[in-house]
Formats: structure tokens, C-alpha cells, sequence
């Protein structure tokens, strides 16, 4: 099992590079079973999750390859839609499936996936959804098995703003007789890149970006060329770090107004954040002002920062509290952070991040994708040599990690134990 070993107090400067975005890519894969054919994806970040997702089209009959950056996907010869547990397991996303085979053979078989770090995340959204597209769902020995005749347009209103579930139902739509509408759909930039990759296939989706998206089926899709958008969680996790650490610190490519949030809030802490056409130019703050979160739909702050958030405020002169709207349990990085120095307490889905005048390292554990990026904010401020355990969380969703921030001048090594 590797780990990361970092020694805290490098100022990090220069450039850090942003990769492509996972949220977006991993429902652009699915899409591609839409139709049969050749798809070139390009700025395709080479992470676990899109090597489990490449995996999964392989297991349905897709080829797929990925070579630096460039991802090409054969989906001539799928002949086979189910998705097996042992996979869906180990990526929630691969739930994404079901909407794209059931539109494709009016039939699918997708495991229903497990829980997580952070406790139960339901799929009964996506469902309802298809079944008010027509499908007839029943759970058999844990897979869901989803069948129709044919699908047909309907108005579908969802009772959360679900970006999986709005996904799904958006994949299932675009082929389906007639015109389906999705009331508060998410409105998250992976969901209206999906949007766009879709029309880009030749499907008629309206008003994409907003909370009303009207989907006007089509007989036949086709398959497309596309370039996947810069990783808004992955330029914030940076952002971030530079506030804590940074000089001039250059972080590119992104879309500015993609982290509206996360740049609000780094302001307002006091750090100094330049926003240019698709960079970032952060520099740290010596004495932190401690700045309240409230995680929300987009465009409000993102859940997937609210750890990183946590890690910033540790040090910072007094009290911040963080709200968690989203996923009410999802603090398992707080001990860890507790174990670095912080005093940090729950009560609920709330957080009250007290600063401390430093964190001190010590070995800690990763348990999610965030939560190993809170971690690895807090040990490159954190006196002393911190060891990062479990870093397989973090190669889910962030692409050469250690070598981008040794680019920064970070002291952090990958060691295997
Ligand atoms: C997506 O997960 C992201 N993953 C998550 O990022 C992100 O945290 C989440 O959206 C929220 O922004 C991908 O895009 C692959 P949801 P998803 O459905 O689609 C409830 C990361 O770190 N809900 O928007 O699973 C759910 O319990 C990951 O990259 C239902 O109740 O999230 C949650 O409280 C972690 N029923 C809320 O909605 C459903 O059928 C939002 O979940 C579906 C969801």
C-alpha cells in the first residue's frame, strides 16, 4: 500500500497544472453506449475512477483506450448491458450506466452500489425517473433490473437537485418518443458539459445549464469528438492550497466562473486571488480570517471543498463554522485533522473549526477522495513530516498528485510501504 510522506513550511510557487474533470468525463464514457461507433475524448485525466469506468465499458462490450490524454471508445460491438457488483462497488458512478443501456436495448442490469466512507447514498431518484420515462424497475438479488418497450417523453420533477440522478434521466431522455422536461435539474458544469457532449451526438437539449432542461427525443444519435473541461475540484483543491502556502501560485487551465464560490470565499479569508481568462494566480494569507461555509448546489460552495475548506480554517485567528447541506455525515476527516492539531468539533452536519496557532505532523489516514486532499493541505502546512496512509482514495480523483505539487515545491513523496 503507498503513502505519502510530506514535510510541512514550503512557500509553493509557479504553475500547477489542472487536469480534466472527473465528474465530467465519467458520464461522457457512459453516454458514448448511446451509439454504436468510434468516440475521441481528449484532456481525459488517466485517474482509478476512469480506469474502473474503462473497465466497466470493456465488461459491456465497449473498447476502450486511453493514451496520454487522448481516450478512444469503440462501442460497435456492446452487446452485453450489465454492470457487475464487484465494480459498481467501487465507483458510484458506474451507476451512470443505467440510463444509456436502457435507452440503447430497452433493458439493463446494473448492481445497486454500496454505500461509502460518509454512509448511504440512494439511487431512488434515478429510478423514479426512469420509470416515469417508462421503465419497469424491480431489484433482484441486489442488481437492478430495468426494462421498456420503448420510452416515452414525460415532465419529471426532481424532489433534490441529484447530479447523478439528473445524468441518468438526461442519458435515458434523449432518445425517448417526445418531449421530456427535468425540474430542478442540477445545474453543475458536469452536467450541462454532458449536455452539450450530447447534442454534440446529435440530441436536441434545451435550456442546458439551467434548472429546467427540456429534452426533445431523436430517432438515432451518433458519435462525436469532444474535449473534457478543466476539473473545477481539483483547480479549488489548489486554490486552496495556495492561500494556505502560496506565492504567485499559477493554476491553469480552469473557468473562473466555474469556482465563483471557492474564489469568494479565498477572498474573503484574505488571501490574494487574481482571476484571468483561464487562470488562477493565488498567494497566501498570514493571518487567516476564519470564513464560514454552507456547502449547496452549484452555483453555491461545493461539497466536494468542503473538506479542503476545513483543512484552511484550522489555522486560521478564531472560530469558522462549516455547514454540510449536502451530505450531513460526511466528516471523516475531522479526526484526522484533529490528529494533525486542529480543534475541530461536530454536533450534526456542523463543524466549528476553532484555529490553532499551528498543526503538527503525525501519520493520518485518507478515507475519501476529499478528505485525502484536506489532509494533504494541512500536512504541507503542518510542522514536521506528516504520513498519509490509504492514498488510493486520492488517486480516484486527483492525476499525479505528488508530482504536480513537487512542481510547486512541496516536499511530498510517494513511498510504498
Ligand atoms: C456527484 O455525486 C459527484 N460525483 C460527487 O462527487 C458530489 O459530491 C455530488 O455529485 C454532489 O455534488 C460524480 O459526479 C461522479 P447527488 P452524486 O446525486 O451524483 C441525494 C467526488 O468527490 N440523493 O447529487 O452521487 C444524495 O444522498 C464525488 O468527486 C438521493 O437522495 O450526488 C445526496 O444527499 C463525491 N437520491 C444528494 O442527493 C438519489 O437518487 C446529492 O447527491 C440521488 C441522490
Amino acid at each position: 500500500m503507498d503513502k505519502l510522506v510530506a514535510q510541512g513550511g514550503n512557500i509553493l510557487s509557479g504553475h500547477i497544472a489542472v487536469s480534466g474533470a472527473k465528474n465530467a468525463v465519467l458520464p461522457m464514457m457512459t453516454a458514448a453506449l448511446l451509439a454504436p461507433g468510434t468516440y475521441t475524448l481528449t484532456n481525459v485525466p488517466n485517474l482509478r475512477d476512469t480506469r474502473t469506468m474503462s473497465k466497466l465499458l470493456e465488461i459491456i462490450g465497449a473498447r476502450v483506450n486511453l493514451d496520454s490524454g487522448d481516450m478512444t471508445i469503440d462501442t460497435s460491438a456492446v452487446n452485453n448491458p450489465e454492470a457487475p457488483y464487484d465494480l459498481v462497488k467501487t465507483m458510484r458512478a458506474s451507476f451512470y450506466v443505467l440510463g444509456p443501456l436502457l435507452a440503447r436495448f430497452q433493458r439493463a442490469k446494473v448492481s445497486l452500489p454500496g454505500g461509502c466512507a460518509w454512509g448511504p447514498r440512494p439511487v431512488d431518484l434515478h429510478l423514479k425517473g426512469l420509470e416515469s420515462l417508462g421503465a419497469d424497475i424491480s431489484l433482484e438479488g441486489g442488481y437492478i433490473v430495468a426494462t421498456c418497450d420503448r420510452l416515452t417523453g414525460t415532465d419529471f420533477t426532481l424532489d433534490i437537485s441529484s447530479v447523478g440522478a439528473t445524468g441518468n434521466i438526461l442519458m435515458a431522455a434523449v432518445l425517448a418518443d417526445g418531449v421530456t422536461t427535468i425540474e430542478n435539474a442540477a445545474r453543475e458544469p458536469e452536467i450541462a458539459s454532458l449536455a452539450n457532449f450530447l447534442n454534440s451526438m446529435g440530441a436536441d437539449i434545451r435550456n442546458v445549464g439551467s434548472d429546467f432542461l427540456e429534452i426533445h427525443g431523436v430517432g438515432e444519435l451518433h458519435p462525436t469528438d469532444y474535449e473534457v473541461i478543466p476539473d473545477r475540484i481539483e483547480a479549488g483543491t489548489y486554490l486552496v492550497v495556495g492561500a494556505m502556502a502560496g506565492e504567485n501560485l499559477e493554476i491553469s487551465p480552469v473557468i473562473p466562473r466555474h469556482l465563483k464560490a471557492v474564489i469568494d470565499k479565498v477572498k474573503r479569508a484574505g488571501a490574494s486571488v487574481q482571476a484571468e481568462e483561464n487562470t488562477l494566480i493565488v498567494t497566501r494569507v498570514t493571518a487567516i480570517n476564519p470564513i464560514d461555509i454552507t456547502t449547496a448546489i452549484y452555483p453555491g460552495y461545493p461539497t466536494d471543498m468542503q473538506a479542503q475548506w476545513m483543512a484552511f480554517m484550522a489555522t486560521a485567528g478564531g472560530s469558522a463554522v462549516i455547514t454540510e447541506e449536502i451530505y450531513h455525515d460526511r466528516f471523516t476527516h475531522v479526526a484526522e485533522l484533529n490528529r494533525l492539531g486542529a480543534n475541530i468539533s461536530l454536533e450534526g452536519n456542523v463543524a466549528v473549526v476553532k484555529g490553532v496557532r499551528k498543526l503538527i505532523g503525525a501519520p493520518v489516514m485518507s478515507t475519501d477522495i476529499r478528505a485525502s486532499a484536506s489532509l494533504i493541505l494541512a500536512a504541507l502546512v503542518a510542522e514536521g513530516r506528516t504520513d498519509i496512509q490509504r492514498i488510493y482514495h486520492i488517486d480516484r480523483g486527483y492525476e499525479r498528485i505528488e508530482q504536480k505539487l513537487q512542481g510547486i515545491g512541496a516536499d511530498i513523496v510517494r513511498v510504498s510501504e
